[in-house]
């Protein structure tokens, strides 16, 4: 698996690091909000799982899988939930964690589904933000790492469903996934 990566670009040691960060930040946005932590599965498991133990305050969590797709690989505009939150959101403050906030379809479609639910606020707070590749205008609040348009994977990233983990996040060499295509 390791022989697939052409290059570490984040180390576990500088994820930890900017995670403690964050974690900090959070912890003075949300003390005493009570605030409730949605991961969007699956690729968020990992940064979820850190994240949350940075944040030492009372707090809630809660995962939603979801598709934006639809059949092909254009966009319906229409979310499919695969499966829902079952915490009753309305007047709850939210954060939404991710692990990648690429294209922003996925984001953009929960936050609507999610602002439906009328909370009291809702933010979003990914570990890695690609910019380079948007198409929505969604914004997240928080980013860890703002990266390039490389193919990554590890600490919960796949390439179909291989790589996830892998306790860093590294770029896969070319090789990798044009062999797999075979
Ligand atoms: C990845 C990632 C985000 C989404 C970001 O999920 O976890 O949810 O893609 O891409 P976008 O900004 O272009 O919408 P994916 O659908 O690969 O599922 P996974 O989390 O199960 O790997």
């Amino acid at each position: 698996m390791q022989n697939d990566i052409e290059r570490i670009l984040l180390t576990e040691e500088e994820i930890r690091d900017r995670i403690a960060e964050l974690g900090q930040k959070l912890t003075e946005e949300y003390k005493g909000k009570n605030p409730v932590f949605i991961g969007i599965l699956k690729g968020v498991v990992v940064f979820f799982a850190d994240m949350i133990r940075a944040i030492p305050i009372e707090s809630q969590i809660d995962f939603m899988c979801v598709s934006s797709y639809g059949n092909g690989t254009e966009s319906t505009g229409i979310i499919n939930v695969k499966k829902d939150i079952s915490v009753d959101i309305a007047g709850r403050h939210v954060v939404i964690l991710e692990d990648i906030l690429d294209t922003g379809l996925t984001l953009s479609h929960t936050i609507r589904y999610l602002q439906s639910k009328k909370p009291a606020s809702l933010k979003i707070c990914t570990l890695l933000d690609k910019p380079a590749r948007r198409k929505s205008e969604v914004q997240a609040d928080y980013i860890g790492f703002t990266i390039p348009d490389l193919f990554v994977v590890g600490y919960g990233l796949d390439f179909q469903e291989r790589y996830r983990n892998l306790p860093y996040v590294g770029i896969l060499k070319p090789q990798a996934y044009l062999h797999s295509k075979e």
